[in-house]
């Protein structure tokens, strides 16, 4: 499968197709005039360009200098309306109804060196997702969030299991706010809701000695799921917002919440900021106090430290150890 159908929008397109959308209506006709001076530009011809590019998702009549919104797509998890106070968001967001797989398809750019600190790739299903492990990651279409972004970092490899925790705490408070769930995160790359499985993160990064000098960070959460809809074999491991919510769930609304949380949380990872962001983890952490086998040895899960690293604590005894690999690690009452 070619991924040639992959659509580029830039932050001025999503500029303006929030100021159409919120100021075009039948009551109020909207000129080029209007968003040239909205948005402090001179040239007519950005207009013109960036609304040639929003015809491939939404429709925009342009008549006698005039703008008409015709049609938005419905439940569509469009990377087109979020926030534009955003620290990081702000390269280029790329859409498409299906791709291999949007990590794969941000590595590629990222080995053209054709890609930006915060690009964003959406899609509404992947022909060959893949999950930790290399594990098969299947959907079906329309019915997840699916995203890749591509993150310039430069920070320690050491801080790369406190990446995938400061994802998880995005996620789980985007959940929590959206949906008044309480998920969990399952250290290292997991997000649970009643001790079922609801998002996954998948971490890919480029490494120079001991520097993580880019991420492409993969997120698939299930949200519109029926049981019927997951593999056979992980019905009793998986779950969606709207099996625990009863509820179908605007997919875009909760992107474009998650997309504000993620930057907020990567800011203050690249802040410095580890120890706070380890205290907000550890308030919602997985099997925490719980028992679990290491090794052949009891311990139980204390916290994860700012490094990201699990920390378990011995039984009988209490001594310390810090983990960095789930490897060897069993949990001792189910999964
Ligand atoms: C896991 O829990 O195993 C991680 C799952 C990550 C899945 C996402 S979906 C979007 C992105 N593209 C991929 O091919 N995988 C990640």
């Amino acid at each position: 499968m070619d991924n040639n159908n992959i659509k580029a929008y830039t932050p001025m397109d999503r500029k303006i197709i929030k100021y159409i959308k919120k100021h075009s209506n039948r009551n109020k006709s909207l000129t080029i005039n209007n968003i040239l001076k909205h948005l402090n530009l001179t040239q007519e011809e950005e207009i013109i360009k960036s609304i040639e590019r929003l015809n491939n998702i939404y429709t925009i009549d342009i008549k006698e200098n005039k703008l008409f919104l015709i049609n938005t797509p419905v439940d569509r998890a469009l990377p087109l309306e979020f926030d534009d106070d955003l620290n990081h968001f702000n390269s280029l967001s790329y859409y498409t109804e299906e791709v291999t797989s949007t990590n794969g398809f941000l590595k590629q750019l990222a080995k053209e060196n054709k890609i930006k600190h915060g690009a964003i790739l959406i899609t509404e299903h992947q022909t060959d997702g893949r999950g930790q492990l290399n594990r098969v990651w299947e959907d079906k279409t329309f019915m997840s969030i699916l995203m890749s972004t591509f993150l310039d970092l430069n920070i320690n490899i050491e801080k790369v299991l406190l990446l995938s925790a400061t994802v998880g705490l995005a996620l789980s408070k985007t959940i929590k706010g959206h949906c008044s769930l309480n998920p969990q995160i399952k250290w290292p790359n997991d997000v649970y809701i009643s001790g079922k499985k609801c998002a996954g993160i998948l971490v890919e990064g480029s490494i120079m000695q001991t520097v993580l000098q880019h991420a492409i960070i993969g997120i698939g959460i299930d949200v519109n799921y029926e049981l019927d809809d997951f593999p056979v074999n992980i019905r009793n491991l998986a779950t969606s917002l709207r099996i625990e919510t009863r509820i179908i769930n605007n997919r875009m609304r909760l992107l474009n919440e998650f997309i504000k949380y993620l930057d907020k949380y990567i800011t203050l990872l690249l802040d410095g900021k580890h120890e706070e962001i380890a205290n907000k983890v550890n308030k919602i952490l997985y099997h925490r106090g719980e028992v679990i086998i290491y090794k052949g040895d009891r311990y139980l899960v204390d916290s994860i430290n700012p490094k990201g690293e699990l920390v378990l604590s011995k039984i009988p005894g209490g001594e310390k150890l810090e983990i960095s690999s789930t490897g060897d690690l069993e949990y001792a009452y189910g999964y």
